[in-house]
């Protein structure tokens, strides 16, 4: 048994994997990437909805967890409510784009949200929106390829090569006149540093990975204790390519992950 495990369609949920480490490092954690259905952004809902039971169903039976943090906003806004239905007996925690925080910084009531296509295109946004951020007006930005690219290249690309990978996405923000920019994709907090430096002090770069964290945090301290497996987290994936390796082994160096494998 483990306390979480983290589940995205590749490397996006890696930085809520280390910040709650970083909070608890005594919390056990797995690390799944279901990398065969990468990108789950460019699915339709009955093909995520698929996709994630069929991959959660794989994860409670290998990895037990207390509890499941569905890493990644496409997969959280298509199936949260399926999943709480499907397999009752297991906690989930989501991540939805953090469109409440962006309201709250944002002084000109414009606030940018780049997330995937298929959740710039989930009435849930709008819902947020309604709830949150009635007063604003929310701008929408699909980036696929900023998606691929951080995926597959980034982690041993260049800081150029990264700064003109993000560049078309702050530039679309800044020229909408938006003062907060939410980043509505996990993938994209692997650079979100670099993405604020580029976006400077007039764009503000939003994210969920606090609000994810305390709550991830706070239901395993109201579980009964529980012995768990101890040791450096885990990185599973379910599809690799030879090419892939070499950008993992950078990965688990940099996040301090042990290398897991396919997943079984
Ligand atoms: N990281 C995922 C998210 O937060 C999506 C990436 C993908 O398209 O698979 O939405």
């Amino acid at each position: 048994m483990v306390d979480f495990a983290f589940l995205d369609s590749g490397t996006g949920g890696i930085p809520y994997l280390t910040y709650l480490l970083e909070k608890n490092s005594d919390a056990s954690c797995v690390y799944i990437g279901d990398t065969a259905n990468f990108p789950y952004g460019e699915k339709t809902h009955e093909e995520i909805v698929k996709c994630v039971l069929s991959i959660t169903d794989r994860i409670i039976k290998s990895f037990n967890p207390r509890i499941i943090v569905i890493a990644c906003n496409t997969m959280s806004v298509n199936t949260l409510d399926v999943l709480r239905e499907v397999f009752p007996d297991t906690q989930f925690v989501g991540t939805v784009p953090a469109i409440k925080l962006a309201a709250s910084v944002s002084k000109k009531r414009r606030i940018g949200l780049m997330a995937t296509k298929a959740t710039v295109e989930n009435p849930y946004n709008i819902d947020l929106k309604n709830h949150f951020a009635a007063d604003c007006e929310l701008i929408l930005r699909s980036d696929a390829e900023l998606i691929s690219f951080i995926e597959r290249e980034s982690f041993t690309a260049t800081k150029e090569e990264c700064v003109k990978a993000v560049l078309p996405a702050v530039n679309f923000f800044k020229e909408k006149g938006c003062d907060a920019m939410i980043l509505g994709c996990t993938h994209f907090l692997n650079l979100r540093d670099l993405i604020q430096e580029v976006a400077g002090d007039e764009l503000k770069v939003v994210d969920s990975k606090e609000g994810v964290v305390k709550r991830a945090l706070s239901i395993l301290n109201s579980l009964p204790d529980h012995k768990v497996e101890k040791g450096k987290p885990k990185l599973f994936v379910t599809w690799l390519s030879e090419k892939e390796k070499s950008e993992y082994d950078v990965i688990c160096s940099r996040y301090n992950l042990e290398w897991g494998g396919m997943l079984n």
